[in-house]
């Protein structure tokens, strides 16, 4: 059961980026405040590239303390780092060489290992050295804030549709074949993003109405569309929309 839910839509991209700013500067601020530091996983595809302009410049550049941020991954295409397709690169150009962030607080998903699954181990056990002290007991890390994206099949991550991966219990990264793209991907999986305080879903335009509409409608039990299967026990789920991608809701 999700702690809280909460819908945010607004009018254009623009709008919703700047939402989306608004947001993350306030979360990192309340995790900074209350813990010492935020540790965010960002995501890759297109829509977060308006949103992490916004952050490099002011006034939300000049809001948050990026000393205090660690930045991981929610997940990542197997190519190398300065890749076209590389989440890494979208966020290290559009954000992450503009502010701050100390280079050790930055962890790239080794994902242009040749062998995946070293590489989801790799990238498991820098989290497991990241969150060493606040884990106590807890299996799961504990992120402060998750964003993901939506894709128009349903996916989040890189958790696509019938993937063996949504079915993972223990580990804390992945590294599934996803034969929609006839390759490897390496992606958090299900319970670490169901153990973050707070899950910003980002979701523009109208080609992702019809499938966020079915996102919504599928049965909490037993989901079948990965991003219905993100319900942060414990944590807020936000759901941040422009209204083009929100206009097949009811009373939209
Ligand atoms: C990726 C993302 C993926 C993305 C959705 C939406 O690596 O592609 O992590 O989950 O968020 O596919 O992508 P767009 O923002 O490009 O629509």
């Amino acid at each position: 059961m999700t702690a809280s839910t909460e819908w945010s839509i607004q009018a254009d991209p623009p709008a919703l980026a700047a939402e989306a700013a608004r947001r993350f500067v306030d979360s990192c601020n309340r995790s900074i405040a209350a813990r010492g530091r935020c540790i965010v996983a960002l995501s890759g595809g297109s829509t977060p590239r308006a949103l992490y302009h916004l952050l490099a410049a002011p006034p939300y550049r000049d809001a948050v303390n990026w000393a205090c941020l660690h930045v991981a991954w929610g997940d990542e295409r197997c190519v190398p780092p300065d890749h076209a397709d590389s989440n890494y690169r979208l966020a290290r150009e559009t954000l992450l060489d503009r502010v701050p962030v100390p280079a050790e607080q930055v962890y790239r998903m080794p994902a242009d290992m040749l062998d995946h699954e070293s590489s989801a181990a790799a990238y498991e056990t820098t989290l497991r050295n990241l969150f060493a002290e606040a884990r106590v007991g807890a299996h799961f890390p504990r992120f402060d804030l998750i964003y993901l994206g939506l894709g128009v099949e349903g996916h989040t991550v890189s958790l696509f549709p019938g993937s063996s991966a949504l079915r993972e219990t223990a580990r804390w990264v992945a590294a599934p074949y996803v034969e929609k793209l006839h390759d490897h991907r390496l992606t958090l999986t299900l319970p670490v993003l169901n153990n973050a305080r707070e899950v910003v879903f980002l979701v523009a335009g109208a080609e992702k109405a019809g499938i966020l509409r079915r996102v919504i409608a599928d049965p909490p039990e037993k989901p079948l569309l990965p991003a219905a299967a993100v319900r942060p026990v414990g944590g807020h789920l936000l759901w941040l929309v422009d209204r083009a991608a929100a206009s097949s809701l009811d009373g939209a």
